[in-house]
């Protein structure tokens, strides 16, 4: 592996382990599964693979609950088959990036079963935040927070005499209770973690909830100002997604969290090879989010007020300036991010009419549901715009193929502890999640060698299978493809951003290098601009660049 400070400019491929492959037919994916298919991702032409958590776990938030940081779940496979991953990948010149769930822990957790085996006050409860409930009985939650997924934030526990006890936080599950990140004895832990990882090879962590670990003295009572949850953050405007309760609130964005990355940034920094910290911090505005990636912490942080933008001009135009503005002021490159494992995918929100809160999803009673061929025309275009941008780009698993959202999952099928939380008031996030099809007429269209899938995959799929869309011109696999190779071959990840004028607002016009990038986000064709067309996200009939449509041009 050579090339320094690679991850400036790379893209990044999540794989979402549960959905990604399933070598062994039991309906879950599998690391031996990626191993076999990573293939494909060398040909799509990606740098990186991002791996969301395989790690034990009794995964009631799809392994965001882990049980151990250090190995992995027989659900996915042992430490062997992580090590094979791993060194398929490199030798394929993949780096590997495993995700860090360092806010919380699964309740199955040694050190939490631990903790409530120990007695109050005890040095085992004090790795987590438990405190005595209000009221003459201690029966009334010790504060007012409300948990990310719905419901209160707070449990009680029962003591082992059966005398009911103190509570415990979680800003998620309730099987996920949060860490105290002042304890030392917990800090010592995750240098620990981090290096079990590193001295395996692994070149980077994801840092889950990475705006969430410090929370404010006293935990203080805070009511948010829309009812309800996100992963945090505040709303951009004018999107088709948009999260809420700001930072503001006592248990994001505190202060305190830069301290433990600037503590982990020195072990990483001890490490060959640029290994990079990469934060999920949903926190408003950009200018802030840089704070994350200040040069003696992470390497990168997601570009969330990116993926919340609608598909129009002004917000693209402003969004892009502001993100370029806000890393490059810390010497950081931007990333862009169109879809994730948390959002609905955005072959469906860039054609919703209405604003949809991050995390809640849609479903068959969502109102006015997205019309699946515009979406798809949008999120080609919004695709082939953002791959165009001057630094590093996060793909999900599955948008290449151009899956939408899963919109009529069988409500016995959902796994989102969001929709037990809210009792389906809202879908939550497993629409986004179904497993991917590989084989058009394969049993589960070859996710794995039974017809089992953990999520139903709907009919649809057979025809956005990867091999009906290898070679096969205009496919959206074979845009991914062309835009990763010409993103390559032009450094465009290297590159600038310079605006060109003298078109609508509509109209998103760029000169990267030796790229013209047009982008148009109405709904009605303009005349195609002059210039040798090096990739377009759509049929240009005529001579025109019609709406929902983006061209790259030989500057
Ligand atoms: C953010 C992760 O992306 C999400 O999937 C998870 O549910 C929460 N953090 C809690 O770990």
């Amino acid at each position: 592996m050579t090339g320094s400070e690679w991850w400036r400019t790379a893209v990044i491929y999540q794989i979402y382990p549960r959905s990604f492959a399933d070598a062994n037919g039991d309906g879950m994916g599998d690391l031996t599964g990626i191993t076999n298919r990573l293939p494909a991702l060398r040909a799509l032409g990606i740098d990186a693979i991002w791996l969301s958590p395989f790690y034990t776990s009794p995964q009631n938030d799809a392994g965001y609950d882990v049980a151990d940081y250090c190995d992995v779940d027989p659900l996915f496979g042992t430490l062997d088959d992580f090590d094979t991953l791993q060194h398929t990948a490199h030798e394929l010149g993949i780096r590997v990036i495993v995700d860090l769930v360092p806010n919380h822990s699964s309740s199955e957790h040694p050190w939490f079963k631990a903790a409530l085996a120990a007695a109050e006050g005890s040095e085992e409860r004090a790795h987590y935040i438990f405190r005595d409930g209000q009221g003459e009985h201690g029966d009334l939650p010790p504060n007012n927070w409300d948990s990310v997924f719905g419901g209160n934030a707070w449990t009680r526990v029962t003591n082992p005499d059966g005398t009911p006890g103190q509570w415990y936080l979680h800003l998620f599950d309730t099987t996920q209770p949060d860490f105290d990140w002042d304890n030392e004895w917990v800090k010592a832990q995750f240098r620990d973690v981090l290096r079990f990882w590193l001295d395996r090879g692994a070149d980077g962590f994801r840092v889950d909830v990475a705006h969430g670990m410090i929370k404010a003295t006293g935990l203080p009572d805070y009511t948010p100002p829309v009812a309800g949850g996100s992963m945090g953050g505040a709303s951009t405007e004018g999107s088709g997604i948009i999260t809420e309760w700001p930072e503001t609130a006592p248990y994001w964005a505190q202060n305190g969290v830069h301290e433990i990355y600037r503590d982990w940034r020195l072990i990483l920094d001890e490490y060959p090879g640029d290994r990079i910290l990469a934060a999920e911090a949903w926190v408003d505005p950009l200018s802030h989010v840089a704070e994350w990636v200040r040069p003696d912490e992470m390497h990168q942080a997601f570009n969330f007020a990116y993926l919340e933008t609608a598909w129009a001009g002004p917000a693209l135009r402003r969004v892009i300036d502001d993100s370029l503005a806000a890393f490059g002021a810390v010497g950081a490159p931007s990333t862009w991010v169109l879809s994730n494992h948390d959002v609905v995918r955005h072959a469906s929100r860039l054609a919703l009419n209405h604003e949809n809160l991050q995390g809640h999803g849609i479903g068959p009673t969502t109102p006015d549901l997205p019309d699946s061929v515009i979406g798809l025309h949008r999120a080609r275009a919004a695709s082939a715009l953002m791959l165009a941008l001057p630094g590093s780009s996060y793909l999900y698993q599955g948008e290449e193929l151009g899956l939408p959202e899963v919109i009529h999952l069988p409500d016995s099928a959902r796994e989102d502890p969001t929709w037990f939380r809210t009792n389906g008031e809202r879908y939550g996030r497993d629409g986004c999640r179904v497993p991917l099809p590989w084989e058009a007429a394969a049993p589960s269209y070859g996710f794995g060698p039974s017809a089992e899938s953990w999520l139903p995959q709907p009919d649809e799929w057979a025809g956005l299978a990867r091999d009906a869309q290898v070679g096969v011109a205009g496919s959206t696999l074979e845009l991914y493809t062309l835009a990763l190779g010409l993103r390559r071959e032009h450094a465009l990840g290297l590159g600038s951003v310079e605006w060109l004028d003298g078109h609508a607002d509509e109209i998103v016009a760029l000169r990267n290098g030796a790229v013209t990038v047009v982008a148009n986000t109405g709904a009605a064709s303009v005349p195609l601009p002059a210039g040798e067309l090096l990739l377009a996200s759509g049929p240009l009939p005529g001579n025109t660049l019609p709406g929902d449509t983006t061209v790259w041009l030989r500057a």
